[in-house]
């Protein structure tokens, strides 16, 4: 058996690949030029040669466990497939005209191993191939997303570390609401993540179910040992129904969403830090690395890692949606339409493998900006805290936040802050009011008042970081 370097070198290749096809013997008149075109999938599927190599092997090891196959035609397959995969890695795939990657694997292992290579499609169809293939693809893209998600997980768990006291206001409706710790707000985008994983993991559960041995529809005409094949390629067990498994692809629509959901959150964060990174509010400075400057005014910074992840979580959104409606009234089992089903997958894990280190890197390397956070700070964000104090002398809570709205209004017509109302003006409206006003202390006082577990307080927050230290360990 000779190792080639790749079909490109060979003129002869092109010419074989064309006559190279996997159907054809009912057919009179050859297939025009532009129908092939459109059903040709090699360009977008052609990624996925590791994973029909893989599951070729496995399958030349069950027929052979299934008698179909001599113990020196196995490894003969065996061997060959392991040469194809060389090629391929060594891009002898790169240009090829074959159909799809199915057909490319195959031609390629004729040339290994001449006409045995014919008998490796025995009881297989492509149905149950391809849905192999993407399954064992998606199972590792999976691992790949959750690997850079616990990264950008820990880089925030990093920042809210550094961030335990330092005080901003915490928002509502975009208006400052109560003070609360930079690290608080950060753990608040940590903890989608830990949602986010769990449910890759889950997506990840019905995705081990193998699809091989189903054959095109009605299952395989060969007995091969499924749970065999099932173990052989490290899924959890053989999918119940052939014709349900050749045409179910909720495996990538549920990872797709997994995706489209880690990318809502992950614009979300975006979102928030391109406000704090505003010229406005300037909370946040973010590092060289991750800015570019503009072609015009040499002043600027842009932050466009979080501009771009921001957008790119529009992209992974309509990738869902476009899986969503390919399947959307397809009968069970195959039909073509399922060929259009990789673009939308591949699209949405290539975009969250490209977007998901970038904002990691962005978020390890921003710097909070104290005095512009403490600068947002003014005293009526301790409204409540008044309100809250009286609460606690007796006042029912509903009146009392009455009494500090009309002292909230005082203030403000005054042109004042809270704290700077004279007592006796404040008096006037509760006799406990000028006391309260005057014992008004630090932000942290204030925070630390709101003690109840998941607040702000310092307890909470370290408890909070404690849990997602266990979240956020990377896989093994
Ligand atoms: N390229 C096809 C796909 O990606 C492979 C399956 C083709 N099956 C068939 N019966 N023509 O869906």
């Amino acid at each position: 058996m000779t190792r080639r370097t790749g079909m490109e070198t060979d003129p002869k290749a092109g010419e074989a690949a064309a006559e190279h096809r996997l159907w054809g013997g009912r057919f009179v008149e050859g297939m025009e030029a532009a129908a092939a075109e459109l059903n040709r999938s090699l360009p977008v599927d052609y990624r996925l040669w590791p994973q029909d190599v893989r599951a070729s092997k496995a399958w030349v090891k069950a027929l052979a466990r299934a008698g179909v196959l001599q113990p020196e035609e196995e490894a003969q397959l065996c061997d060959g497939l392991e040469c194809v995969a060389q090629r391929l890695a060594d891009g002898a795939g790169v240009g090829a005209p074959d159909e799809d990657v199915h057909t490319l694997v195959e031609r390629l292992l004729y040339q290994e191993v001449g006409e045995l290579a014919g008998k490796l499609n025995t009881g297989r169809s492509r149905n149950d191939q391809v849905a192999t293939d993407l399954r064992l693809w998606g199972l590792e893209a999976s691992d790949a997303v959750e690997r850079e998600l616990v990264g950008l997980g820990r880089a925030l768990l990093g920042q809210a570390k550094r961030g335990l006291d330092l005080y901003l206001p915490g928002y509502t409706h975009g208006q400052r609401a109560q003070p609360v710790r930079w690290g608080y707000v950060l753990l608040a985008h940590a903890w989608p993540l830990t949602r986010d994983r769990a449910r890759l993991a889950d997506a990840a559960r019905r995705m081990a179910e193998l699809p091989l041995g189903s054959g095109a529809l009605a299952g395989s005409s060969v007995t091969v040992d499924r749970d065999f094949l099932a173990g052989t390629l490290g899924f959890d067990r053989p999918a119940s129904n052939a014709l349900d498994v050749t045409g179910d692809r909720d495996f990538a629509a549920e990872l797709l969403f997994a995706l489209a959901l880690l990318a809502t959150h992950m614009s979300r964060l975006a979102g928030e830090l391109l406000t704090y990174a505003s010229s406005e509010y300037g909370f946040i400075r973010l590092a060289d690395g991750y800015c570019t400057g503009s072609s015009l005014l040499p002043h600027k910074r842009n932050p466009d890692v979080f501009e771009l992840a921001r957008a790119k979580s529009a992209r992974v959104l309509s990738d869902l949606a476009g899986l969503l409606s390919l399947l959307k009234a397809l009968p069970a089992g195959y039909s073509k339409d399922l060929q259009e089903d990789k673009a939308f997958l591949f699209d949405a894990v290539d975009t969250m493998l490209l977007t998901l280190p970038a904002v990691r890197g962005a978020v390890e390397t921003l710097e909070p900006v104290p005095e512009r956070m403490a600068a947002a700070l003014d005293r009526d964000l301790l409204a409540t805290d008044l309100a809250e104090g009286l609460a606690a002398a007796g006042v029912p809570f509903r009146e009392a936040h009455g009494l500090v709205g009309r002292l909230v209004k005082l203030a403000e017509t005054r042109g004042l802050h809270l704290g700077d109302v004279p007592p006796d003006e404040a008096g006037a409206i509760h006799p406990l009011l000028p006391s309260l006003v005057a014992s008004l202390d630090s932000w942290e006082g204030s925070i630390e008042r709101r003690d109840s577990a998941g607040g702000s307080s310092g307890a909470s927050v370290a408890a909070q970081i404690l849990r997602l230290e266990g979240e956020f360990q990377m896989p093994s």
